[in-house]
């Protein structure tokens, strides 16, 4: 089954108000007329007001790099999906591995967002992945397996119908080391085996797998080129239009 593409930017903590419509505005037209392949920009929660406006009537979708799981609350410094979904957002990133590592984020946790997400009626991506040392103890799919089997428990494909999955090894994120494509391949026809065991075929074969960590405009096409890669979720490459740009159009312009 040919599923679309999704090229998705995260921008982490980069990038200010006036920074981020400058960006848009060179964006826009750099991937104005792609129409094969879903394309989203997930600024800090700071920008994303001004982000929406900007990108209004684009072929550019808005998301966010996290929320609460709560839909308002007690709550200092949190940010809820009613609120995202309020402004307009579409995706939320869910259990990056930044948050998983830096700030503690449980399976648990994070399930319990993907709930609240789905609530709004937003689209999650959810984040898996290993860490080296997992890696280098044989322990990369029995990490996949309990990041999804975890992060997923108690949904039905009804529920999940719009999920959107990202690998991303923990090892390759802002290293500059990329997964090879066998490597990346390997590990989303696993993740695709756990999610047909958990919700069927159909849905497996429908949902979308993104490879994130390293990617850029010279490896993009040798990812893409692989039967589960569906698409990438792209850090440091997405913070320049026409690195992402160039991400964004792999295959076109070569
Ligand atoms: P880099 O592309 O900077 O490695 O980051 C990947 C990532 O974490 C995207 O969410």
């Amino acid at each position: 089954m040919k599923r679309r593409p999704l090229i998705a930017g995260n921008w982490k903590m980069y990038k200010t108000v006036p920074e981020t419509l400058a960006y848009i505005e060179t964006f826009k037209p750099l991937v104005a007329g792609v129409e094969d392949r879903d394309i989203m920009l997930a600024p800090p929660f700071t920008s994303l007001d001004a982000a929406e406006r900007a990108l209004e009537g684009s072929n550019i979708a808005l998301g966010a790099q996290n929320c609460h799981y709560a839909d308002e609350g007690a709550f200092t410094g949190e940010i809820s999906p009613r609120m995202l979904a309020d402004i307009g957002v579409t995706y939320v990133i869910l259990g990056h591995s930044e948050r998983r590592h830096l700030f503690g984020e449980s399976n648990e946790l994070i399930r319990k967002k993907v709930e609240s997400v789905l609530r709004y009626e937003l689209i999650p991506i959810l984040c898996i992945g290993e860490t080296l040392e997992e890696r280098e103890a044989g322990k990369t799919l029995s990490v996949l397996e309990s990041q999804l089997k975890e992060g997923l428990a108690g949904f039905s494909a009804e529920d999940l119908k719009n999920l959107v999955i990202a690998y991303e090894p923990v090892w390759a994120i802002g290293t500059g080391k990329t997964a090879t494509p066998e490597q990346a391949q390997e590990a989303h026809a696993f993740c695709r085996k756990i999610l047909a065991e958990m919700f069927g075929e159909d849905f497996s074969e429908r949902t979308r797998i993104l490879y994130g960590g390293s990617v850029k405009p010279e490896n993009v096409v040798g990812l893409m080129a692989r039967p589960d890669i569906d698409g990438a979720l792209v850090g440091g490459a997405s913070l320049k239009p026409d690195s992402f740009a160039k991400i964004v159009n792999f295959g076109r312009m070569e």
